[in-house]
């Protein structure tokens, strides 16, 4: 399993930034859960080019951009640069300001030449009860993965995030039920892109109100490789916590 720390914007101190990163380290060495934090960008850089511990790096985002003339951007090689192992991609709130289904596509590719693990973000604004949210995330799926190399496309991870769990409690997460439904769906999805049966190879997470009471639950219930966690992973107690249950 994996757990992947998303802080967000939730994080705006050195001090909370370096408590929380103490509790991952102290933890990270006693579990089998693979850690992932994923700090607003100057903390990453603050954090990440010193870590020697278990626990590893992540990016909120990438430029679209090369390296060049392009003020506030951060490249895939800066951030690969600062220590960073993975990235997140098409997150609901990046696109939410304008990350266009291109947009996405270009982060991947850059992360990938820089040896960044891209996680994708998926998932439905609502759910209809004709099915039209499938269609939604397939196409973002396929916009993503059908640029790359049959070989890279095997090398992103899948979060299901659907927008409307996202920034609640665990009681307006998704079922068990309804995830396993949809996580079944994506990898039908991804052995339609991928080449052979090499798509059972690839990691789907869930992310949206995923909380220490109902974390084990999901990852019961459903074929998911892990979590991507919002809120529950700044509170350093909830989070520890939350790698005990899935561990
Ligand atoms: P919450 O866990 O706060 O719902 O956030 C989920 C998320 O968006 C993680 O990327």
């Amino acid at each position: 399993m994996i757990i992947v720390a998303n802080w967000k914007a939730y994080v705006e101190t050195t001090e909370k930034a370096r408590t929380l990163f103490s509790r991952a380290k102290k933890i990270a060495p006693k579990t089998r859960v693979r850690i992932v934090l994923v700090p607003p960008a100057p903390f990453l850089g603050m954090l990440a080019p010193k870590n020697k511990s278990s626990v590893a790096f992540g990016a909120q985002d990438v430029s679209t951009m090369p390296g060049g003339a392009h003020t506030g951007e951060s490249t895939a090689q800066s951030i690969a640069g600062a220590g960073a192992s993975y990235v997140l991609v098409g997150h609901s709130e990046r696109r939410a300001r304008g990350e266009s289904l291109a947009d996405t596509a270009q982060k991947i590719s850059h992360a990938l030449a820089h040896d960044l693990i891209p996680i994708l973000c998926v998932g439905e604004r609502e759910r209809d009860t004709e099915g039209k949210y499938l269609a939604f995330v397939r196409e973002e799926i396929t916009a993503a993965l059908t640029p790359l190399s049959p070989k890279d496309r095997g090398r992103v991870i899948i979060a299901y995030e659907p927008i409307w769990a996202i920034g609640k409690t665990a009681a307006d997460a998704i079922s068990p039920m309804d995830l396993s439904e949809m996580i079944l769906y994506i990898r039908k999805v991804l052995a339609e892109i991928l080449p052979g049966k090499s798509s059972a190879r690839t990691k789907v997470l869930y992310g949206g109100s995923v909380e220490p009471a109902n974390a084990r639950q999901l990852a019961g219930s459903a074929r998911i490789d892990g979590f991507l966690v919002g809120h529950a992973s700044v509170e350093p107690a909830q989070f520890v916590e939350l790698v005990h249950a899935i561990s």
